[in-house]
């Protein structure tokens, strides 16, 4: 069976690769869990310095699997364990984090580049967070970090209206740093990863400690969206949307 998520240390960076390609990287349970392990345990590996967050050539990631939001909602509604010990698990990280993205970030694959340090985008990438049309709600602490980044009116329109983010959208609202070519996103984001590995380490650790504050705000915060996400899995608005994307392609 394919490895669904691909965990490669090469030298003093951790790559954590999406690999479901053919559902354009949705992410399912268990690779929550192996993408939240290959984080949590990182800092325990003394060689390594940053981690590299990657998808595919035609996908970074198109956000929880829709399929499983779908049995969340049948079930108590609760999000599954795993999603929340990824999220734990990007908020608490305290290795710097860079991301690689070709294709489209939806969902929590967006959410997640907010958490980010460093993020290599390819000029065709694109960003979007359809939660509220799909009747839930912003996750991952992005109702916290979202206008802090980019301002209220700009968090609105992506958080709450749906509106995409082209590539240039993105890097003007804060989200990415670097915009390339597609062929040229992995090898431009592992640069950036050996740069920040080869800096002093206490000195990128305390730095980036000091920058993001205590990781306890975006955890209650992560917790809070939780609590109301769960109402919103249950309601009948998202279980019409789940099963229309469902259903759309039978
Ligand atoms: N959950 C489950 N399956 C998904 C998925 C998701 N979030 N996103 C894509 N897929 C599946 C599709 O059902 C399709 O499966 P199939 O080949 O068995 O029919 C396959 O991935 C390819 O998707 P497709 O829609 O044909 O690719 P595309 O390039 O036309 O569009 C997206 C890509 C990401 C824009 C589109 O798939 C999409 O909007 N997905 C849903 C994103 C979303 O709403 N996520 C939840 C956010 S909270």
């Amino acid at each position: 069976m394919t490895e669904l998520v691909i965990i490669t240390d090469d030298g003093p960076v951790r790559t954590v690769r999406m690999n479901r390609s053919d559902k354009k990287n949705a992410l399912t349970l268990p690779m929550y869990d192996a993408m939240a392990i290959a984080i949590e345990s990182a800092p325990k590996n003394p060689a390594l310095r940053c981690l590299l967050i990657a998808g595919a050539p035609t996908a970074f990631c198109a956000g929880n699997d829709i399929g499983d939001f779908l049995k969340m909602a049948g079930g108590e509604g609760a999000l599954g364990a795993p999603i929340l010990r990824f999220l734990y698990a990007v908020a608490r990280c305290e290795l710097p984090l860079v991301a690689a993205v070709q294709g489209n970030a939806v969902g929590v694959g967006a959410t997640m580049l907010m958490h980010c340090d460093h993020v290599v985008a390819s000029i065709d990438a694109r960003f979007s967070t359809p939660f509220v049309g799909l009747g839930l709600l912003p996750e991952a602490a992005s109702s916290l970090i979202a206008p802090r980044l980019m301002g209220q009116a700009r968090a609105f329109s992506l958080l709450v209206m749906g509106r995409t983010l082209s590539a240039d959208d993105a890097k003007s609202a804060g989200l990415v740093n670097t915009l390339v070519s597609p062929d040229a996103v992995e090898a431009k984001a592992m640069k950036a990863a050996l740069e920040i590995a080869a800096l002093p380490p206490q000195g990128v650790l305390a730095a980036r400690r000091l920058m993001r504050g205590s990781p306890d705000e975006i955890v209650t915060r992560i917790d809070e969206e939780a609590e109301l996400f769960k109402t919103r899995l249950r309601s009948a608005e998202a279980r019409a949307a789940f099963e229309a994307f469902v259903a759309r392609k039978r």
